[in-house]
């Protein structure tokens, strides 16, 4: 293995079929993912993730452009990258004739791995996503989380070196999220990598080391989280349930939301003295909060949107 875990470059991705418009899914994608890196891929719905994530695991080919896993070109050479990587994909349903503990095993001897090692990770993956007690069940009986749980354990007993997860904690209780959380850093801390895409962004601010919002096929931002919360003017969000109509007099401060009669503002930590003095003499209730990735995204995602119409 050699280089980065993956490496994209101006990679472009053109929908076309016969009779319907071509849709140009990915209009130039750049990106890097070191070894161990746990990195997000953010972005409203038809952005081009799933896209990227396809072309990436070997199960689409880019219109043009060039991506590699360890230095291993993708597009041309696809049986070379396949033993690198393994997929939890958007929707993805396990076989509903095994059981859980079928299915991991099950893949698992089929990526090539020994009898031992293959059933001593699936009774790790199986204990470590919650399935002990449905393990056994066919998996059609299954409820919609156990079902993606038994997805997330398939490709979490791989242990492969790049792993993508396509929304992987959909329709998961909050226990169940924590715990693809733990998995998924117990897995880089081995020494994995992973790529994932998620539309809770308490999810990927508490799992990437670093994230890329794509937006129309092209990346937005990249940075971490704190970098997009910076962005944003602050790391803190100072609330004001009457201050919609003063908004003016705190422009300076930083990025002001009026939402009916309430005004949100994102302040840097060395201004929010200043700031809430100035409340005070203004004689508005302010309460201090931190920013959230939410916050942040929906101001620098929406922000592009309105320079975009
Ligand atoms: N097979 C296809 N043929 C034509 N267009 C497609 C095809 N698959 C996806 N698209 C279009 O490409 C764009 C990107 O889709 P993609 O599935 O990559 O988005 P996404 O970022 O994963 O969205 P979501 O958050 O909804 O999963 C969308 O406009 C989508 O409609
Ligand atoms: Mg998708």
């Amino acid at each position: 293995m050699s280089g980065e875990a993956l490496r994209s470059v101006n990679l472009r991705k053109v929908y076309t079929s016969r009779g319907a418009p071509r849709v140009e899914a990915l209009a130039g994608v750049s990106m890097e993912v070191r070894p161990g890196e746990r990195v997000a891929l953010l972005g409203r719905n038809g952005a081009g993730k799933t896209t990227f994530l396809k072309i990436a695991s070997t199960l689409l080919r880019p219109t043009s452009g060039s991506i590699e896993v360890f230095g291993v070109d993708v597009d041309a050479t696809p049986e070379r990258a396949r033993p690198y990587i393994a997929v939890v994909p958007q929707e993805g349903k396990p076989f509903f004739h095994l059981s859980p503990r079928e299915q991991v095993y099950t893949y698992l001897r089929a990526r090539g791995l020994s009898r031992e090692t293959a059933k001593a990770r699936t009774e790790e993956a199986i204990e470590r996503m919650g399935l002990r007690e449905v393990a056994d069940r066919l998996s059609i009986t299954l409820s919609g989380g156990q079902r993606q749980r038994t997805m997330v354990a398939t490709v979490i007993a791989t242990e492969a070196p790049l792993l993508f997860l396509d929304e992987p904690t959909i329709g998961m209780d909050p226990f169940a999220r924590r715990d693809v959380w733990a998995s998924l850093r117990a897995l880089t801390q081995k020494g994995s990598t992973i790529l994932l895409t998620t539309h809770y962004l308490d999810e990927a601010d508490a799992l990437s080391h670093r994230l890329y919002i794509v937006e129309r096929g092209q990346v937005l931002v990249s940075g971490t989280a704190e970098d997009l919360k910076r962005s944003v003017g602050g790391t803190l969000k100072v609330s004001m349930p009457n201050g919609a109509l003063q908004i003016d007099a705190f422009r300076s401060f930083g990025s002001c939301v009026a939402d009916g009669s309430h005004l949100s503002v994102i302040v840097a930590p060395e201004r929010l003295a200043e700031l809430m003095d100035l409340a005070i003499r203004r004689h508005l209730t302010a309460t201090v909060g931190p920013v959230t990735l939410e916050e942040a995204f929906l101001r620098v995602v929406g922000r592009s949107i309105d320079e975009d119409t």
